[in-house]
């Protein structure tokens, strides 16, 4: 069995180590192709591949039909927003992902990036604390879990929306439910979005919930940048002189944003927040874990398309 791993955004070493591991326990061939510019060598790498390991790498319908003899993808991430899952089951190719194995790293980059704004980019004025503020998590799936946890230990009052967990599960947490999306943006001073990008949430986050939040508001996106609606966020940024957005990715309206609004941003100049060593070995060897169960005993627990 021939496993490609096609990485635009390279695994950390050790994880690349950690995947050839369980494949070489199985028998099965590795073959990398990291870094690559070129979506020709993409095309060009799955050829032969009977597995393949991908992070937000674009799996269409062109690298599925070019993959002859593919029988599953794994998206070692939790987003499969990049794989065209009706390709895939036209081709009688499983899709997974694997969920939870970044959200630790996810978390922690959405306090790293409100920690740089609160103090101002450690421009050496004075800033503000999170302790005490409000937290509105939307969506409460690995990540939004992570999120509430280390919002704790900041000592934030913390509130979250997702329709499709009990509320038990939130209660338990400590973290207060929120029966809407309007009632978690106006209570919350910062929202932090846990969603996928689907076609019900692509542009689901404008101007009208973020005219909710209270004062000195702050949008944190370590979703996909998809899920706002751009033109609606610079009329926020234009109306609001307190409202700030940071995101893991820049928007399309970065330039906008960049020369009109000074110390109310940040983005990352890559996506970052499964760019840990940690992440990388979690979501790369239980995507390698996950071939070998489906190729060797037919476990699909992990599948996303039907
Ligand atoms: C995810 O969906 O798991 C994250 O966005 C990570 O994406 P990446 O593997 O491209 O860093």
């Amino acid at each position: 069995m021939k496993i490609v791993i096609a990485t635009e955004k390279p695994f950390a070493s050790a994880a690349v180590d950690g995947i050839r591991e369980v494949l070489d326990k199985a028998g099965y061939e590795l073959s990398l192709l990291e870094g690559y510019t070129d979506r020709q060598e993409l095309l060009g790498a799955v050829k032969d591949a009977d597995a393949l390991i991908v992070r937000s790498d674009i799996v269409d319908k062109e690298v599925i039909n070019n993959a002859e003899n593919l029988k599953i993808v794994v998206r070692a991430g939790a987003g499969y927003d990049n794989i065209d899952l009706d390709a895939c089951t036209a081709g009688n190719i499983v899709a997974m992902n694997t969920p939870g194995q970044n959200s630790n790293a996810v978390a922690e980059l959405a306090f790293g990036m409100m920690v740089y704004l609160a103090r101002g980019g450690y421009n050496g004025k004075p800033g503000t604390e999170l302790k005490g503020k409000t937290l509105g998590i939307h969506a409460y799936g690995n990540v939004g879990k992570c999120v509430a946890k280390i919002a704790k230990g900041f000592g934030m009052d913390i509130y979250a929306f997702d329709p499709y967990i009990d509320a038990s599960e939130l209660e338990k947490d400590g973290v207060k439910v929120m029966t809407t999306v309007e009632d978690l943006y106006s209570a919350s001073q910062y929202v932090s979005i846990h969603i996928p990008a689907n076609d019900q949430t692509k542009g689901s986050i404008g101007y009208k919930l973020i005219s909710l939040m209270p004062a000195n508001a702050v949008l944190v996106n370590t979703a996909r940048k998809e899920v706002i609606k751009e033109e609606e966020l610079l009329k926020a940024f234009n109306e609001r002189n307190d409202f700030s957005y940071i995101s893991d990715i820049a928007p399309d309206c970065r330039n906008t944003i960049e020369s009109n609004y000074e110390g109310r941003y940040f983005f990352t100049p890559k996506k970052m927040g499964a760019q840990t060593a940690e992440a990388n070995i979690n979501a790369g060897v239980a995507a390698a874990s996950q071939i070998v169960a489906f190729l060797e005993k037919g476990d699909e627990t992990f599948r996303v398309n039907k």
